[in-house]
């Protein structure tokens, strides 16, 4: 399948890999090619050292990665991801799935950080109504970004992952390419209003990294 990631962050980057890996055709979205390839790391790797680690992962602008793809990916910062995804184009997202990772995180009041819509919205509702066009699946936001790539790191991949969307075709497509990567127990909680659930789950995530001390943990949900 041709995928564009939108996103060269941490879970940009893991999950555009990982599909690589499964043999998929994935293009990583950026606002600016030159810019992102030149850009030293705050921390961790470099794209540009990243790429050359993924050599069958192409990189191009956030519109031209949606043009070529059949899914698409939302994998940029909670707080850009309305404007990345109309970066990307309405009629680029149309008709296709849209799998968001994305979470509404405001780091703008400290640590930890807040959730800027809840309770009766979320950023999953918020994009899909945007594009009323795309077929929105929220999905993998509950766990950090080398599970959702590769579940088998922890337990064998014996843990639970979320997808929430209006559209039970996308999700089926979703829960594939989920098990493909390793998720043995896909949940789903229904159609994207469930994604307000799935969101408001990142206070608890966040203060569970605190006890811990690290993000190699997910949810299992044991019924
Ligand atoms: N990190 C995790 O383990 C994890 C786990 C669960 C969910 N999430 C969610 O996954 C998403 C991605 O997280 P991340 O840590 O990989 O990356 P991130 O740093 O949150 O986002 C990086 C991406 O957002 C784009 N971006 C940031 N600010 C922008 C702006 N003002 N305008 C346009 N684009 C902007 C960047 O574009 P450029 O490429 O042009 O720089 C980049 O592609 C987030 O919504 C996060 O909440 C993360």
């Amino acid at each position: 399948m041709k995928i564009a990631v939108m996103g060269t962050g941490t879970v940009g980057r893991a999950l555009a890999g990982r599909f690589a890996e499964l043999g998929h055709d994935v293009t990583v979205g950026t606002r600016d090619v030159a810019s992102t390839l030149a850009r030293e790391p705050e921390q961790g790797e470099s794209y540009t050292a990243w790429a050359r680690a993924n050599p069958a992962v192409g990189l191009a602008s956030f519109a031209d990665a949606a043009a070529g793809s059949e899914l698409n990916v939302n994998a940029a910062s909670g707080q850009a991801a309305i404007e990345v995804l109309g970066a990307a184009g309405e009629g680029n997202l149309a008709g296709k799935v849209l799998i968001d990772v994305s979470n509404p995180l405001d780091f703008s009041g400290g640590l930890p950080p807040t959730l800027s819509v809840k309770d009766t919205d979320s950023l999953g509702e918020r994009i899909q109504r945007a594009f009323p066009e795309a077929l929105v699946v929220k999905t993998l936001n509950t766990m950090n970004a080398s599970l959702m790539a590769d579940p088998r790191r922890l337990a064998g991949g014996d843990h639970s992952v979320f997808v929430s969307g209006d559209d039970p075709d996308a999700k089926r497509t979703v829960a594939d390419l989920l098990e493909q990567m390793g998720h043995t127990d896909v949940v789903d909680l229904g159609d994207i209003t469930t994604a307000r659930g799935a969101e408001m789950v990142l206070p608890l995530w966040l203060r569970l990294f605190g006890a811990f001390g690290t993000a190699e943990f997910n949810f299992k949900v044991v019924r």
